[in-house]
Formats: C-alpha cells, structure tokens, sequence
C-alpha cells in the first residue's frame, strides 16, 4: 500500500520537531501514575521513528525535557531520567544499525550524571551515521539557548576583534545549539494543547504547527501520516502571495534561506 504519491512524496517534511505532550493525562485517565505514561511513552518513540524512515523524513526531533520540567516533582525526574537511560541503552544497536545519528539540544549538564554520560556515550557512537537524524531536547529550553548563542556571538567578537557588518540570521544562527539541522517544517504537538512551551522558538519562525488531539502515547504510525497528509496539504508562502507561488522560480525562499 502506498501512503503517499510520487508527487505528494516531494512534498514531504525534511525535519518534523514533536512536542510530546499528555502522558500524566494519559495516565490519569487509566487511574495510574503518571510515571507510567511517561514509561507508555517512551515505547512509542521507535513507531515515529520508524514511520519517518519509511516515508523518508531525515530529521525528527523529539522534546523530551524542558529547562521547566526541572520544576516537577524529585521522583518524576528521576523517573524520567531512568527511561531516558533505559531507553538509549535499548535503541543503541538499531540507532547503529539503521544509521540513525543521535544528537542533544539542551543543556545536558543540568542531568544527572548517569542520564548525562549514556547521551554523550550514544551521541559519540552513532557520530558517523549520515542517514537519519533524531535529536532529543533534553534539558531544553528556546530561550536559555538563544542567551547562550548571544554570549557565543559576543565571545566571538571579543576574540576576533570583527564585528560583522551585516548581521544575519543565518551567521547567528550558527551560535545556536541546532546549527547542525535544518529548520524544522513541521511542529506536532499532542494532547491538544496550542502552544510552544519554549521549544525552537526563533527555528520555528516558519514552521507548519500540527495539533493532535491524541495523548502521545497513543500518538501511533497512523497519527504521524495523518499529521504528513495535513502537513502537505498546506501552501507555505513564507511571505509570498498565491500566485507568487505558482509561478514560482527556483530562487523561491525556502525554509532554510531564510
Ligand atoms: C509530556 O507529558 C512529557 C514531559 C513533559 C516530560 P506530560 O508529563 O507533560 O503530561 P501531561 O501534560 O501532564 O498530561
Ligand atoms: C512541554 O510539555 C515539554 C515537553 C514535552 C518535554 P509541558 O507539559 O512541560 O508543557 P506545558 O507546561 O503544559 O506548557
Ligand atoms: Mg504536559
């Protein structure tokens, strides 16, 4: 069965960033705690991951834990952080396997210290993968990493001596922590909620925004194509009119010019 034509194909997302959001609810909802939505959750990271390589989306990006959640409960971190061990050292085989190159965008010394080695270790393995790109945001928060790449900037000039004539996005942007990815296309946040909660803010400036009703562990195969059909049924303008558009010329801006 063929989920998408050739022509809907080229229309597809390069970089799908997701807001996984609703596993207390999830939880909630089946009289348990909320850990074990969390642990739900996780098991449903490879079915995305591996929808994304079936229908050829290179970079996923998962938000697994915002500089916010640092306000949560001691146990639920702690939780959390276990899942996030258990988890890679689960994956690692078929992240190497299937050439799948693991990054971190966050501030991974703000984890504990077994959850900081296991991301290092994993990032350090799967370094030379090229085909598939999942990042997980971990200790992550937009503006806490826009700080950071102001100060790299500053840094910069104070070393140099050069203060760039004409400041772009592109030559700032690569003080940001997602210097190495692509704009994300496509934001997916579950659980119905309508709001970025601190992720990739400035990235995000032309992102699509899917909203699924779904807690994410309930978030399955289906739910991504369904979110991919939305997604190319869209018109990305990026400024332009209509009629720009279809009389477009290879110079059109993309996401990534911007
Ligand atoms: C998302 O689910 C996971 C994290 C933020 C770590 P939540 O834990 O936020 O679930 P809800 O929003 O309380 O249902
Ligand atoms: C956003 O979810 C962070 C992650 C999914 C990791 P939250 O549940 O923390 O967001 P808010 O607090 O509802 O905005
Ligand atoms: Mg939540």
């Amino acid at each position: 069965m063929t989920t998408f034509s050739e022509q809907e194909s080229e229309k597809l997302p390069k970089h799908v960033a997701i807001i996984m959001d609703g596993n207390g609810r999830w939880a909630r909802s089946r009289g348990k705690p909320r850990i074990f939505g969390h642990r739900n959750g996780v098991k449903n990271v490879r079915s995305v991951v591996n929808a994304a390589r079936e229908f050829n989306v290179p970079y996923i990006t998962l938000y697994a834990f915002s500089t916010e959640n640092q306000n949560r409960p001691e146990d639920e971190k702690s939780g959390l952080m276990r899942l996030l061990e258990e988890f890679l050292r689960r994956e690692l085989a078929s992240m190497l396997k299937d050439g799948i190159r693991l990054r971190a965008i966050g501030d991974l010394s703000g984890l504990p210290q077994f959850a900081q080695k296991i991301v290092e270790e994993s990032i350090e393995k799967t370094k030379h993968n090229n085909s598939w790109n999942l990042t997980l945001a971990l200790n992550y928060g937009s503006r806490q990493e826009v700080l950071n790449g102001i100060h790299s900037f500053a840094k910069n000039i104070l070393t140099t001596g050069e203060i760039p004539e004409n400041l772009d996005w592109r030559t700032f942007s690569n003080h940001l922590e997602t210097k190495d990815l692509p704009d994300p296309d496509l934001i997916i946040r579950t659980s119905g909620e309508f709001r970025l909660s601190n992720f990739l803010l400035l990235q995000a400036a032309y992102a699509e925004i899917f909203v699924s009703p779904l807690h994410w562990p309930d978030f399955n195969r289906e739910a991504f194509i369904e979110a991919l059909k939305n997604y190319i049924g869209r018109e990305r303008r990026f400024g332009q009119t209509s009629d720009q558009l279809s009389h477009s010329s290879p110079t059109l801006i993309s996401n990534k010019k911007l």
